[in-house]
């Protein structure tokens, strides 16, 4: 009996050996984990169950019969993060690079129909030369199958994809169909054709970082969220990330032990606002001074940083946070910051996470490059994700909400639940100057008379009470009272129900 236990070791061990020891070394050579390291860093200290380990190929052609490893390149299973359920796939790239076959395929399926079954978060760790090669369009037809399940899980459990090696060709739309994406810098890339077929079709010379690398997709494409300096970094904010976010649709966001009073008064939000209205100030302050501890997992904070967007906890418990950031391009809403928070939006909603709101934006960013860039269709992205969302809403108003701008941010017309705003709020169609520019073309030639009525107008509508005599605005509030105020309000939208009417899914404009 021994023996055979034995033997079963034996083969435990030479398939945790992957492609072997040699390039086991090459990877730890480049600055990369392998497979299976990753993901006992992911899980909590022997909390991996690992299936389908000794599953192989079915190729014979091109020697491949003669050429199988227990596994076929890619580890599965569950495990636990601070003690809640996840579940995982690794891509082993010693093990024909990672590359994806039609077994791989199916055991990634395999596991994600777990996850969905079981409600709980799918990791996927991505390290691959994207197609075997010598399966052909076997391997294709696992990538479709792998994406397949991408678009069944979307909203019904979170997915976070891991790219901490080369990710080409159609192997990067399963990454993109899940909801976070983190990247390692100088060791990851993601591009749909690499950088030769791109020589040849475009002549354009551009190395595999420029075209693809972290800093690409985090600053410049908005395709990922996160750039971290190396796998362990990019691991250990996974399981911060997982911490915030609910197992599965049904759940409700998780709540942890807080010692941070849900009434406590931050006596210097009082001056956060300058007294020149075109004074920038940082909006992560206000942000951190009112959830608790300061936590706040921001995501994509590189990108589109004219709006801020992550999560944070109140009371415990789960928020999310949207706001215009005045310190760039003055908060303005433009294409980019309306795909990143409309996207965030439906995340939240998606996953019952109450959104809270901060409102500073002088409106749409005017200019042809952003007409043609299609910031009709972009902006409505975000008015239809806040109109659409049924979690509660609570939304604040610091400063300016001018405008359409005023519409979109979760304003009390697209079923804000509490709509609260500072005394210098200023609630208008736009800033005073340029509104007696237009109304009073005339007068406003002499810059006396300009002054007067822009003075007028200010009076009349650079505040929130025009909008708080309308019920638009439930109360004008005290800044150092937010946190508690807005303790206050999700503490009352517990039991929030609404329901959209019946269809069969909504049409947003893409
Ligand atoms: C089979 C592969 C492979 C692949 C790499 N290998 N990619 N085997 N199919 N797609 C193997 C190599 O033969 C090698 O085996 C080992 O993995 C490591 O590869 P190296 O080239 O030595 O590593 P490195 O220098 O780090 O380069 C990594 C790489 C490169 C950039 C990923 O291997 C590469 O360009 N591979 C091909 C990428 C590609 O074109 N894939 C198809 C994309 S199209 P040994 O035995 O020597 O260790 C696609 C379509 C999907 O994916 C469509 C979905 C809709």
């Amino acid at each position: 009996m021994q023996d055979i236990l034995d033997k079963l070791e034996e083969r435990r061990q030479s398939a945790r050996l992957g492609g072997g020891e040699a390039r086991i070394n090459a990877q730890h050579a480049k600055g990369k984990l392998t497979a299976r390291e990753r993901i006992e860093l992911l899980v909590d200290a022997g909390s991996f169950e690992e299936y389908d380990m000794f599953k192989e190929h079915r190729s014979i052609d091109f020697g491949m019969e003669n050429n199988k490893v227990a596994g076929d390149g890619v580890v599965i299973g569950s495990g636990t993060v601070n003690g809640r359920l996840i579940f995982i796939y690794s891509q082993d790239f010693t093990v024909f690079g990672g590359s994806l076959s039609e077994t791989h395929a199916e055991k990634i399926c395999k596991i994600m129909e777990m996850a969905m079954k079981n409600g709980a978060p799918i990791i996927g760790i991505n390290d691959s030369g994207g197609a075997r090669i010598q399966e052909g369009v076997s391997a294709l037809a696992g990538y479709a199958e792998v994406f397949q399940q991408n678009v069944l899980a979307s909203g019904v459990v979170p997915q976070i994809s891991l790219i901490m090696g080369p990710c080409a060709g159609g192997a990067v739309y399963s990454p993109a169909m899940t909801d976070f994406i983190f990247m390692v810098k100088d060791s990851s890339y993601m591009f749909v054709t690499g950088p030769d077929v791109v020589k040849t079709v475009t002549n354009e010379t551009v190395s595999q970082e420029e075209l693809g690398g972290a800093t690409t997709h985090t600053v410049r494409s908005g395709v990922a969220d996160h750039a971290y300096e190396n796998d362990v970094e990019a691991i250990k904010q996974t399981r911060r990330l997982i911490d915030f976010l609910p197992l599965n649709n049904r759940e409700k966001p998780p709540t942890r032990q807080t010692f941070d009073k849900h009434d406590r008064e931050e006596n210097s939000l009082d001056t956060l606002i300058p007294a020149n209205p075109n004074h920038p100030y940082d909006m992560h302050e206000l942000i951190r001074k009112t959830v608790d501890e300061g936590d706040f997992f921001e995501i994509q904070p590189k990108y589109a940083k004219n709006i801020i967007t992550g999560f944070a906890r109140i009371e415990g418990s789960t928020v999310g946070i949207v706001a215009n950031q005045p310190m760039v391009l003055a908060g303005c809403l433009d294409n980019d910051a309306s795909r990143k928070a409309a996207r965030f939006v439906r995340f939240c909603d998606c996953f019952s996470i109450p959104i809270i709101t901060y409102v500073d934006v002088p409106g749409f960013l005017p200019g042809t490059a952003q007409e043609y860039g299609g910031v009709i269709k972009h902006g409505a992205k975000l008015l239809f994700a806040y109109g659409e969302a049924t979690v509660p809403k609570i939304t604040i108003i610091t400063r300016k909400a001018y405008g359409g701008a005023y519409d979109v941010m979760a304003s009390k017309h697209l079923r804000g639940d509490l709509n609260f705003a500072w005394p210098t709020a200023e609630i208008a169609v736009m800033g005073a100057e340029g509104a007696v520019k237009i109304i009073f073309r005339e007068e406003a030639k002499d810059p006396e008379k300009l002054a007067a009525k822009t003075n007028e107008y200010s009076e009349k509508f650079a505040n929130p009470f025009v909008a708080a005599r309308r019920g638009y605005i439930d109360d004008v509030i005290m800044p150092h009272a937010t946190r508690r105020r807005i303790s206050r309000g999700l503490r009352m939208l517990k039991n929030k129900d609404l329901q959209n009417p019946w269809k069969k899914h909504d049409n947003i404009p893409l």
